[in-house]
């Protein structure tokens, strides 16, 4: 029986790479704190995203832009303690690369430092040149974010699909080309139609993750919330939940709630 990549014990952004090459999917999610992470890590998850969607889901901000660089360290400590195979990507937060291609490096290195994680993500196409390279120039991973960038939403107002006609695809393209030129070592690709994605995956020799963006990726990324079904208010056409945790959650804590009550929690056998 082959090896699969998935049975790897660490995987790595070279192993990605062969994942791409075996057309073996690359599987992803976002965790922010250590037990859940834990869970998982040990289910087989190939890359956890420490994501600033942590600002929506975590925080409970409407947008990812009010997380800070600090936050996003204070989670990444948290997952990194936790895993013991998965890829560990931190997304770098709005405001703490932006600045100049010095920024991306202070805060990349100040990621990679403070909390252990294994590589850095920014969103953003040729306008992040300077900055992917310099980082990549410390000895730091990039992964790339093309397509609905949420840290750009008030430019362009909507959290639609995006590329849906030539020109922007025409732009996400070339951006895609160029974040692989720089030294990316792979692409979140956000809400763009799969059609794109597969012309994209199809040309780049990096791996290509993708959310909302259709079934020719070669991997899938989704905010583990989301997944789960802790989220219920949040119902985008691309999500599938693998579990409805708010109804099980609330169903667990009405029936503490009730046994508290009635006095029927604890029992002499919980007792001491
Ligand atoms: O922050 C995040 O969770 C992300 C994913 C949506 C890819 O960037």
């Amino acid at each position: 029986m082959s090896t699969k990549f998935s049975d790897i014990r660490r995987v790595t952004t070279h192993q990605l790479q062969a994942m791409k090459q075996a057309g073996e999917k690359i599987s992803m999610l976002t965790a922010y704190d250590f037990s859940m992470a834990r869970i998982i890590d040990a289910a087989g998850i190939d890359i956890i995203l420490v994501g600033d969607s942590a600002s929506n889901v975590m925080a409970g901000n409407e947008t990812t832009l009010p997380i800070t660089l600090d936050h996003m360290i204070y989670h990444a400590t948290s997952v990194v303690k936790a895993v013991e195979r998965a890829l560990i990507v931190v997304d770098i937060p709005f405001g703490a690369y932006q600045g100049s291609s010095q920024e991306a490096l202070r805060s990349s290195i100040r990621i990679m430092k403070e909390s252990g994680a294994h590589s850095v993500k920014m969103e953003g196409g040729i306008e992040i040149k300077e900055s992917v390279e310099r980082v990549l120039s410390a000895g730091v991973p990039v992964m790339g974010h093309l397509g609905l960038t949420p840290q750009s939403i008030y430019k362009f107002g909507t959290y639609s699909v995006r590329a849906k006609g030539q020109i922007e695809a025409d732009q996400l393209m070339e951006d895609a080309l160029a974040l692989q030129e720089y030294g990316c070592f792979g692409i979140v690709l956000e809400k763009v139609p799969a059609t794109l994605t597969k012309k994209v995956a199809a040309k780049l020799s990096i791996p290509v993750i993708g959310i909302g963006a259709g079934p020719d990726a070669d991997g899938q990324v989704l905010v583990m919330h989301d997944m789960l079904g802790i989220n219920k208010e949040f119902n985008p056409r691309f999500l599938r939940r693998y579990a409805d945790l708010h109804t099980i959650v609330t169903g667990a804590v009405e029936e503490y709630i009730s046994d508290v009550k009635s006095g029927s929690f604890p029992s002499d056998k919980e007792s001491y």
